[in-house]
């Protein structure tokens, strides 16, 4: 499943994290990738770590916490800390699949990747190819948002990036380890959720219907939830 986050992060916050990355040191994206994953990437990264990617990371962490789509469509238990990459002109990354399992920088805790995001931080104008595409249940889906728009989908999924042919493509980039790890059941608790929402829109919140339907969301949850 494929959720698209319209403007998670401001105007205001995407040009903010663009004044940072200028000003940031670039280093090879291998750093973070696992051996296989390292021969088919080929763009730039902020260091993980550095104080320009805590900042920046912070602000999406944030975004993430007051937006309630993310909520409902990552079921998050923990986040990764946002990283930030970019891939100029000849820059792409061939098909692959990201590692499952992450050690979080600092402590000793690791966690399972089950949902990635893109945060693209360049409007689509501004370069040309660098489009994310990803196998989805449904076949390849191609995705290139504006500035500050997200895409999540399954950590599962095989998926690359284009080469950039004009421009730069700057994004940020992380992992959510779920609350539900199969993504089948979240698809599921998102989409109930959705129309959880479309119909208290329509009805009063005593309705019969949509206090059932409230019920069985959670207990669904209950039932799948880990913690
Ligand atoms: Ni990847």
């Amino acid at each position: 499943m494929l959720v698209h986050i319209p403007n998670l992060l401001t105007a205001e916050e995407v040009a903010h994290c663009r004044r940072v990355l200028e000003a940031a040191e670039w280093v090879d994206g291998k750093v973070t990738a696992g051996e296989q994953s390292g021969k088919a990437k080929h763009n730039l990264q902020v260091p993980e770590g550095s104080p320009q990617s805590r900042e920046l990371g912070d602000i999406v962490l944030q975004a993430l916490g007051r937006n309630p789509l993310f909520t409902t469509a990552a079921l998050p238990l923990r986040v990764f800390p946002p990283l930030f990459n970019r891939y100029d002109v000849g820059m792409q990354f061939h098909a692959h699949v990201d590692n499952a399992i992450r050690f979080l920088p600092g402590a000793r805790q690791r966690i399972r990747t089950d949902v990635s995001s893109t945060l693209f931080l360049t409007p689509p104008e501004a370069y040309d190819g660098g489009e994310l595409v990803i196998e989805d249940t449904y076949g390849a889906q191609t995705v290139k948002l504006p500035a500050g728009d997200m895409v999540l989908y399954p950590a599962t999924s095989l998926h690359r990036v284009e080469p950039v042919t004009r421009g730069s493509r700057w994004a940020s980039f992380f992992w959510t380890q779920s609350m539900v790890k199969d993504d089948g059941r979240r698809r599921l608790l998102y989409e109930l959720d959705m129309s959880i929402m479309r119909t208290r829109a329509d009805l009063p919140d005593h309705h019969p219907g949509v206090l059932g339907l409230t019920a069985t969301y959670h207990n669904l949850l209950r039932q799948w939830v880990e913690m």
